[in-house]
This record gives C-alpha cells, sequence and structure tokens, in this order.
C-alpha cells in the first residue's frame, strides 16, 4: 500500500486515465467494482453515500471479501465527499 504517496489536492478525477486518479478515486474504484459496476458518485449525496458504504462492508462480510481498513475506508469516503453530489 504506497497511498502514502499522497495527492493534496482533490482533482476530479478524469473519466479517462486511471494515472491520472488520485489515490482517493483509485481506492474507490479498486473496492467499489467488485461485484457491480463502479456507482456514478453523483449517484447519491455524501450523506447517502456514508450510510451505503457501511452497507457495503456488510455485502463484502457476506461474501468473504475482507472488509475496508481505516485507511480505504477513509479515502473511499473523502473521495465521495467531494465528488457527490
Ligand atoms: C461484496 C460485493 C460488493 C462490493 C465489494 C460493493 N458492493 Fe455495492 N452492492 C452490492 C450488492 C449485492 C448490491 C445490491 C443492493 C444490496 O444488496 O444492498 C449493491 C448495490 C450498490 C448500490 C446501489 C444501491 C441503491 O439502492 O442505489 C450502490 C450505490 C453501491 N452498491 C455502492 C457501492 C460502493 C460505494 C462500494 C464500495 C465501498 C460497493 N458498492 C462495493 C455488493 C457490493
Amino acid at each position: 500500500m504506497l497511498l502514502a504517496a499522497v495527492a493534496t489536492g482533490c482533482a476530479t478525477p478524469g473519466a479517462g486515465d486511471h494515472a491520472d486518479l488520485t489515490p482517493e478515486a483509485q481506492a474507490y474504484a479498486a473496492h467499489c467494482s467488485a461485484c457491480h459496476a463502479l456507482p456514478h458518485p453523483k449517484r447519491h449525496s455524501y450523506p447517502e453515500w456514508q450510510t451505503l458504504v457501511a452497507v457495503m462492508e456488510q455485502r463484502m462480510r457476506e461474501r468473504g471479501i475482507p472488509p475496508l481498513d481505516e485507511q480505504q475506508r477513509g479515502a473511499i469516503l473523502a473521495y465521495l465527499e467531494h465528488n457527490s453530489r
């Protein structure tokens, strides 16, 4: 895990190249597309996302996928906070 090579800003991830994605966007893409297509961040408000991520962690446990660690959850929620509607 080299997420410590942190980007400081909240650059909006481009639609294209993964190399352009912030570590937060990469965490989101890596952990939230395992079971279904990656949901667009504008699909929900940030409070809705907070609830949803908790539900999705429950789904991960049900399927025997390791749930998110603190750092992963923090990165994903930071991404959603900055990119939700
Ligand atoms: C272990 C498999 C799994 C993973 C990993 C997963 N999901 Fe899901 N997701 C589901 C299932 C199953 C549903 C269908 C609805 C339900 O059962 O809650 C779903 C539904 C959704 C929905 C639609 C819910 C709605 O009512 O609009 C969203 C949005 C979503 N997931 C977001 C995420 C996000 C964000 C992540 C990453 C943190 C994630 N998912 C990771 C299994 C997963």
